[in-house]
């Protein structure tokens, strides 16, 4: 049974992330290498400070997909989508029903809690990305404990794990979902990997909600 990537952007020509397929191949490569057996990519939707070209989404998954069937990796399309307070975006949703967003990092998102009730109302699992990057996000923060409250999940990067960025939250069990937000780095697999043995509960908790 292999480790699950849910949140990297890992197709070529569509956002920040890899800029090129031989590098989306190395990338992929690492992942094998570390263990993994199933990534959701999740390119970049609505987010301000990235342009994405939606156009080249389908058909570099597409490309992308095969290459990994051929190494024994599933490739999953999702997405990661900014919520923002003036629209209701449209997102991908992976494996079915869980829904990646993302939010401005400085404004606490009072307009997440509605949005979020919608999917969930409608059968979806929302997983906010990266709780680490926001300055609203805080064991006392109101909208952090009524999006708890209402079943969303958290997702933490590798990369805040190891540096002891949640240490308080991990201790408070806040972390569900640990991820690597790749968007080209080979040794990001590994350090995943690494975040997994170091926290067991969190790849049980995963493996369970990922149907592993
Ligand atoms: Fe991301």
């Amino acid at each position: 049974m292999g480790y699950v990537e849910c949140h990297c952007h890992l197709l070529p020509f569509v956002d920040d992330g890899v800029k090129t397929k031989d590098q989306a191949l190395s990338v992929v490569a690492s992942y094998k290498e570390a263990g993994f057996d199933t990534i959701v990519t999740t390119p970049h939707l609505y987010n301000p400070q990235v342009a994405t070209q939606v156009n080249h989404i389908r058909g570099m998954y597409n490309w992308l997909k095969g290459e990994c069937s051929r190494i024994g990796i599933d490739l999953i399309l999702g997405s990661e989508t900014y919520v923002g307070s003036s629209y209701s975006p449209k997102n991908i949703p992976f494996l079915g029903n869980f829904v990646l967003v993302e939010v401005d990092a400085l404004v606490e998102p009072l307009f997440l809690l509605n949005y979020a009730y919608t999917l969930i109302k409608n059968g979806h699992y929302v997983i906010l990305a990266h709780v680490e990057r926001y300055n609203w996000f805080s064991e006392t923060s109101v909208v952090m404990n009524k999006l708890r409250d209402m079943g969303v999940f958290f997702q933490s990067n590798s990369d805040a794990v190891l540096d002891g960025k949640v240490d308080s939250y991990i201790e408070k069990n806040l972390i569900d979902i640990i991820a690597g937000d790749n968007h080209g780095d080979i040794k990001i697999p590994g350090q995943l990997a690494a975040c997994m043995q170091l926290h067991p509960t969190i790849l049980q908790n995963m493996n369970r909600l990922f149907n592993k």
